[in-house]
């Protein structure tokens, strides 16, 4: 039996999504006879409450030179991490020549804000592709995975920092241990680790399973954060739910004492026991909703094809691959996928093989529907494709439920 990756207690999966491909792993034809799957399971700890998968991808085979995923591809994105750089800014850069790092800084989406005001910072992104990319905005980038011993190196050669920040990349770590020693020596003993996750709360409640995949090894929540922090000597002091990713929670975290712990925090853990997140009969439920919703979406593209419609995939996610590959939907029901990231265009998505075309050839010749992959970025999607709209385009979405939207 598997083994919880926080407390070593045995743990067993609640439900089991088959053979999957790895969810950036976009790829040409002659890469087909060798593509890479593993079991994508996912487990809740009884003893500490931790969300996580069972087993786990190589990090070499998912963060590199190619790797698929550039942050600042969505311009919303980029306004919510000016306004993540603020928050820091404004609440947690008292001290005269601060100094921050950030891990899985991806293209400098956030630390730009840092490097053009003259800030000390460090950007640590092990994707050689994307770490490039800062580099050339004046983002200073180390392509290395952080962990304790890198730590040290940081510590010993810029000193102490005020801030440690961490988007969409601390749930991907399965050596968290490592991690969180790493932040605590590195970190002043004012100095503060901010990160935001998916929120384990949102997934529950409109059964968003597609943000299980390959790279999140862990679905945060307060009460199985609390329990990994105070291992090491932390705590949690604030939590502030965000729109972002279909639901996600910045947290702020300093070392035990240093800060009150903030009403916020209560509040999303009282949410938190409203929805039984720390019980089985929990993930008993989210099974059936996810079952439920694969059936209900495998149905509807059925219908549509059935009836000679076409549809086609709106944004290459890495969350489209669990779904495309859960849900069993190939090329016969989803004609191609529409995608703005170049490296992504002209390959086929993981596993279940549709073709990614750029977004003009969605617009040269709109489909009937067009199923929304991109669903964390709806309200910008949607207020971008009235034409499509207008020509008699409708939606299909999933989350919170399977629904055609017109
Ligand atoms: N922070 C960005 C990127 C998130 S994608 C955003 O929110 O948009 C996750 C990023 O974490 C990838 O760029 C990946 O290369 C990086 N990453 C993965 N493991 C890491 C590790 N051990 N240390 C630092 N970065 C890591
Ligand atoms: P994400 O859900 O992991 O953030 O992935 C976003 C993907 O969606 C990325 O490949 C770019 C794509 N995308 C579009 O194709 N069009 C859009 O308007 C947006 C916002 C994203
Ligand atoms: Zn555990």
């Amino acid at each position: 039996m598997p083994s919880c990756l926080i407390c070593e207690t045995p743990i067993e999966p609640f439900l089991d999504f088959g053979p999957m491909p790895i969810a950036n792993g976009f790829l040409s034809p002659e890469q087909f006879k060798d593509e890479y799957f593993f079991n994508l399971r996912v487990a809740h700890c009884p003893k500490c409450s931790m969300v996580q998968l069972t087993e786990l991808v190589d990090r070499s085979r998912m963060f590199h030179e190619n790797y698929a995923f550039f942050s600042s591809t969505s311009a919303w994105m980029q306004r919510h991490f000016a306004g993540f750089a603020s928050f820091v800014r404004d609440r947690y850069l008292a001290s005269d020549d601060p100094f921050i790092c950030e891990i899985g800084s991806n293209d400098g989406i956030m630390l730009r804000h840092f490097a053009e005001r003259g800030i000390r910072h460090l950007g640590i992104e092990p994707s050689s592709n994307v770490a490039e990319v800062a580099r050339e905005r004046g983002v200073r980038t180390i392509t290395e995975f952080f962990d304790e011993d890198l730590a040290r190196r940081i510590r010993d050669e810029n000193g102490q920092a005020d801030a440690f920040l961490g988007a969409n990349v601390m749930c991907h770590i399965p050596y968290m241990h490592s991690v969180i020693e790493g932040i605590r020596l590195l970190l002043k003993p004012a100095g503060v680790l901010i990160f935001e996750d998916p929120f384990l709360g949102d997934i529950v409640e409109k059964t968003s399973y597609d943000q299980i995949y390959d790279e999140h090894a862990f679905y945060f929540s307060v009460s199985s954060l609390r329990n990994l922090f105070a291992m090491h000597g932390m705590e949690i002091i604030e939590a502030i739910p965000q729109h972002v990713h279909g639901g996600s929670m910045r947290y702020v975290v300093a070392h035990q004492g240093a800060y009150p712990a903030g009403d916020s925090v209560h509040e999303v853990a009282r949410r938190e026991a409203q929805l039984g997140l720390e019980t089985p009969e929990c993930y008993d439920r989210l099974r059936a909703n996810v079952e439920r919703s694969r059936d209900d979406l495998r149905t509807l593209l059925q219908s549509c094809r059935d009836e000679g419609r076409r549809v086609a995939g709106y944004a290459a996610t890495s969350k489209s691959t669990t779904v495309t590959n859960y849900c069993g939907i190939t090329p016969q029901l989803v004609e191609f996928i529409s995608d703005t990231t170049p490296i992504k265009q002209g390959k086929f998505s993981p596993g279940v093989h549709i073709p990614v075309r750029s977004h003009d050839e969605f617009a040269r010749n709109y489909p009937d529907y067009a199923l929304l992959f991109g669903w964390n970025h709806r309200d910008e999607i949607m207020s971008k494709e009235t034409a499509f709209r207008e020509a008699g385009g409708r939606w299909i979405v999933y989350v919170p439920r399977v629904e055609v939207v017109s």
